[in-house]
């Protein structure tokens, strides 16, 4: 285990990931983790991450006392990177200044002495690296020298070899840094003498064992799966461990897209013989949103009913086994559940509060299920490799999200008025389509069409029509916190809007959505 103490850089996460890309597992806690948290994972490197705060400041986290003697004491390297370099630095003496000049960006740096983290053949070496700091060592601790150093002269990177501490003053784990996971990968296997070997089937593996010791023979499981990636990969990995003691819900509640009950229904039951039901709850559903135009609003309706669905199932099932469901599948990701040290100032104490409203939150406390989150510790891409192995067709895998809302979402307004749903239905479906045709799907975060409660004048056919407007929409995004439009070219486009007239009754207007996130977001409410 690579063990990343995280002192709220943006890039740590990336770390963890470059990491993992190099088969070697690694996690992230926060640097101010106890001794105790940190000695009980027994890593067998550790490293420092960077940060947005400088060691001067009162308050600025670190990591705990008798870090670095376990460290040393066990033959444990580690490697601070940025503020981790500076933390490392001012806690063994040394002495960190606020630059001469401030160092953000693109930046060359030199290798300027046989060095473990180069090697030695790399004296006099220049390479590209992304800077991101104001503070710079400028006395070191004891033992440690001085191996590169930026353009500017700034300390760039440092080690003291015998003691296993380095430092890198850059960021390695950002793909501008053009040898940065080269050297990370060094460090790791040359330096510290890691062996490459964490594969996605042991990691189902190990779930696969975790979940059998987790739950007792005659416990039961339940699962709600949303059609989406996460929940349906953690339902096979759960059903592969404990069969059909695992009851899986589906709910159809009207919000669903052109046949994406028939198409993830197939999914489960005949490409992963997932044990699952249906519930039909479209009138439910459809007869509690109806007349309610505001986004907020309408979300609260669907989470409350369906919460209720589920609480319905439950008993429904308690009935059947003659006792209660113990535990609750959810399809939680790493990224929800990392903690990180925020940024100074920013009031914020946890970074998966953001996303919360993605979980099944506020089951009913009597329901009192245990959770099991056999996906909390990957990424998304990683929970897609896994989802390969556990035989999820790769076109299921490779689905854009889709909000827990549904359609709710992309009908501004009412969405019981007249034939709103189905006509997005019909445009949604034909944009889909068109750009899985042009072999765009897999370049495209998500793409979808919004009904817009508007109606404009038209003429088809030589007659005035009063008709609907809908909108496209389709960006581009890494992790959908932030977006860009998506660059269709033209011919595509008046393609797409011609089908979509022609073949949808009710539309004679079709508009493309050009706004990044921010200032807007991806879904229209
Ligand atoms: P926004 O619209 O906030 O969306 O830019 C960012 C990403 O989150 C999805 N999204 C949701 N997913 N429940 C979900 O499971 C929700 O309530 C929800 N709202 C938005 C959205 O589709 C996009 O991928």
């Amino acid at each position: 285990l690579v063990l990343i103490l995280d002192f709220g850089s943006q890039y740590t996460h990336l770390i963890t990931r470059r990491i993992r890309s190099l088969s070697v597992f690694s996690l992230c806690i926060s640097g101010t983790s106890s001794l105790d948290t940190i000695t009980h994972l027994k890593p067998s490197v550790v490293i420092l991450s960077g940060g947005p705060h400088s060691v001067h400041t009162p308050d600025s986290p670190s990591f705990p006392d008798g870090f670095l003697q376990w460290a040393q004491a066990n033959a444990v390297p580690v490697l601070g990177i940025c503020y981790g370099l500076q933390l490392l630095v001012q806690r063994l003496g040394g002495d960190v200044r606020v630059g001469h000049t401030q160092e953000y960006g693109r930046m060359d740096i030199c290798v300027h002495q046989p060095s473990a983290l180069f090697g030695s053949h790399k004296i006099g070496k220049r390479q590209v690296v992304w800077m991101s700091h104001g503070d710079e060592a400028v006395a070191l601790p004891h033992g440690f020298h001085v191996v590169a150093r930026s353009d500017q002269g700034a300390v760039a990177a440092i080690e003291n070899p015998s003691a296993m501490l380095y430092g890198l003053q850059y960021h390695p784990e950002v793909t501008h840094s053009e040898e940065g996971i080269e050297t990370l990968r060094r460090f790791l296997f040359d330096v510290c003498g890691l062996e490459a070997g964490w594969t996605m089937e042991d990691v189902m593996e190990e779930e696969i064992m975790v979940i059998k010791d987790t739950v007792g023979p005659d416990e039961h499981v339940i699962c709600a799966l949303s059609g989406g990636v996460d929940s349906t990969v953690a339902a096979a990995l759960v059903h592969k461990a404990i069969g059909d003691r695992l009851h899986c819900v589906f709910v159809d509640n009207g919000l669903l897209r052109y046949k994406e009950k028939e198409r993830v229904m197939e999914t489960f039951q005949k490409d992963l013989h997932l044990p699952v039901v249906c519930v039909d709850a479209v009138d439910q559903f459809l007869s509690q949103l109806k007349g309610v135009t505001d986004p907020e609003t309408k979300r609260k309706i669907i989470g409350k009913e369906f919460i209720a669905i589920f609480d319905e199932f439950a008993h429904k099932l308690e009935g059947k086994l003659g006792k209660k469901p113990s535990y609750l599948v959810q399809g939680t990701l790493y990224p929800d559940v990392i903690e990180s040290c925020p940024p100074p100032g920013s009031g914020r104490t946890h970074s998966h509060t953001i996303k919360s409203h993605h979980n099944v939150g506020g089951l009913p406390k009597d329901m009192k299920l245990k959770l099991i989150e056999p996906l909390k510790l990957l990424f998304k891409d990683e929970v897609r490799q896994l989802g390969r192995i556990l035989d999820v067709p790769q076109a299921f895998l490779k689905r854009h999200p889709f909000p827990g809302p549904g359609l709710a979402v992309r009908v501004l307004g009412d969405v019981t008025e007249g034939n709103a749903l189905d006509i997005l239905r019909q445009v949604d479906e034909i944009f889909i389509q068109s750009i899985k045709d042009a072999g765009l799907y897999d370049s495209i975060w998500q793409a979808f069409a919004v009904f817009l409660p508007v109606r404009s004048v038209g003429v088809q056919g030589d007659q005035r029509t009063h008709s609907h407007v809908v909108a496209l929409r389709a960006v581009t995004s890494q992790d959908g916190m932030t977006a860009d439009w998506y660059y269709f070219e033209h011919k595509f486009l008046d393609d797409v809007a011609r089908k979509i007239c022609n073949g949808v009754r009710g539309v004679n207007r079709v508009v493309q959505d050009i706004t990044s996130k921010p200032p807007s977001t991806i879904e229209w409410e």
